[in-house]
């Protein structure tokens, strides 16, 4: 039988992707990071010495782009080849260029046909997949569909307590950044026609894991 799609959104440090993980886990779900795919291959990018300015030159490594996004919610990885990038893809130095592979047309064609295939593929009751174009583009007709949210400063305060290896303010000033560049190319900041928005920056982690299920409950 086809997987329930549950499609999350939001932007940088709304907990999307730990609240999808434990969304995942509680429900015996499969779990898709979509970032991900985009982070591996601005890393594949730095690892070949691609200039991701240069989109053609982007687009022409996307033949030999050979990467495997791990779908169980407690065993998650990420490879390029045989090489394991699971913790790579989160150096800043990675977060710096994924704005400028994914707003290339041919690389969100290219990964949105591979996320589409995972989701399809899951052998699991449902897979939850995570992004910023899957209640629009990658799955806009999945039966479920979120808008994960929360104010600026609580996403700023999340994410520095997440990386500490860099001040508040270098955090607060790329993930700005990186907002500003990603919301130019798709709209993750307002719930598209038959989204549901969950905020959740009044919530604790617990409690926005149950609101998100309660949507699930509600529609599935
Ligand atoms: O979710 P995460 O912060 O890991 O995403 C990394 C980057 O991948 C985003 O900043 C954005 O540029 C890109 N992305 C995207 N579309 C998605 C998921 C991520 O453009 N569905």
């Amino acid at each position: 039988s086809i997987p329930l799609v549950v499609a999350i959104d939001g932007p940088a440090g709304s907990g999307k992707s730990s609240v999808s993980k434990a969304v995942a886990d509680r429900l015996d779900f499969a779990f898709l990071d979509t970032g991900a795919g985009y982070r591996a291959l601005a890393w594949l990018m730095l690892d070949r010495g691609v200039d991701t300015a240069d989109a053609a030159a982007v687009v022409a490594e996307l033949d030999t782009f050979d990467v495997e996004i791990g779908t169980h919610p407690h065993r998650h990885f990420v490879r390029v080849g045989e090489t394991d990038i699971t913790e790579a893809i989160r150096e800043p130095r990675v977060t710096a260029q994924v704005s400028a592979v994914a707003r290339v047309p041919r690389v969100r064609e290219h990964l949105t046909g591979l996320f589409r295939s995972v989701a399809e593929q899951a052998t699991e009751a449902g897979i939850v997949v995570e992004g910023r174009d899957i209640t629009t583009v990658v799955a806009p007709d999945a039966p479920v569909r979120i808008l994960l949210t929360a104010s600026e400063e609580a996403r700023m305060a999340r994410r520095s307590a997440q990386i500490t290896t860099q001040s508040a303010e270098t955090v607060a000033h790329a993930l700005r950044t990186r907002d500003r560049a990603d919301s130019q190319v798709v709209d993750f900041m307002t719930a598209a026609d038959g989204v549901t928005t969950v905020d959740s920056t009044h919530l604790d982690f617990e409690q926005t894991v149950d609101a998100v299920i309660d949507v699930i409950n509600t529609a599935r």
